[in-house]
């Protein structure tokens, strides 16, 4: 049986990641732009990828202390994904990440992704604040997170960006 997705939006369907997602999931991630700001090695070989998908089969969306790759698809087709991380030591806060491949930047398509898993966090999932770290030269990805209504506390170190946002 599919598993069912955690939202639809105009372009996007966000779902679970599959076995089939894994050849797309290595290719994305092995591109070195992509990988620059991230904590994986190129090139991403597709056994780790489907290593990966095979891990988030047992991950619930906000399982608390667990990643969970969020697969963002388009057309039929896997672009990206969103990570979202529910703290364990406190599951009212959450991080979380984000790549898009080279082919689908440009469009709106994380922003759409975005706006549709901050949302589900907060509403569904009874998160007070919701964290990004991101490094600040990284300058798609801190446009990102400034269009999804989020921001940099004063006390952030230079070179690293704490961006977050909080509900009372
Ligand atoms: C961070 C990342 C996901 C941002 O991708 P992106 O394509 O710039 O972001 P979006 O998909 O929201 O698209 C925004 C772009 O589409 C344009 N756009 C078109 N239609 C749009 C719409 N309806 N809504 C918003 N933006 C739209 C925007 O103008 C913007 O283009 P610009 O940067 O040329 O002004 C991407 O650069 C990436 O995967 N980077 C590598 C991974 C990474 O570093 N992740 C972050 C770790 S913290």
């Amino acid at each position: 049986m599919a598993a069912e997705n955690f939202a639809v939006t105009e372009h996007l369907v966000l779902r679970p990641m599959a076995s089939g997602d894994a050849a797309a999931l290595a290719a994305y991630r092995s591109d070195p732009m992509q990988a620059r700001y991230q904590s994986w090695e190129t090139p991403y070989a597709v056994d780790t990828a489907q290593a990966l998908t095979a891990e988030m089969r047992d991950v619930r969306f906000a399982q608390p202390g667990s990643w969970l790759q969020v697969a963002i698809e388009s057309a039929g087709r896997l672009i990206g994904d969103v990570a979202v991380r529910v703290d364990g030591d406190d599951p009212r806060q959450a991080e979380v990440g984000f790549t898009l491949a080279a082919d689908a930047q440009g469009r709106g398509f994380a922003t759409e992704a975005l706006r549709a898993v901050i949302p589900l966090l907060f509403t569904e999932h009874g998160m007070h604040r919701i964290t990004a770290v991101c490094d600040t030269r990284n300058d798609r990805s801190v446009a990102l997170l400034e269009r999804v209504g989020m921001h940099a506390p004063r006390s952030a170190p230079p070179e690293i960006r704490l961006v977050e946002r909080r509900v009372d």
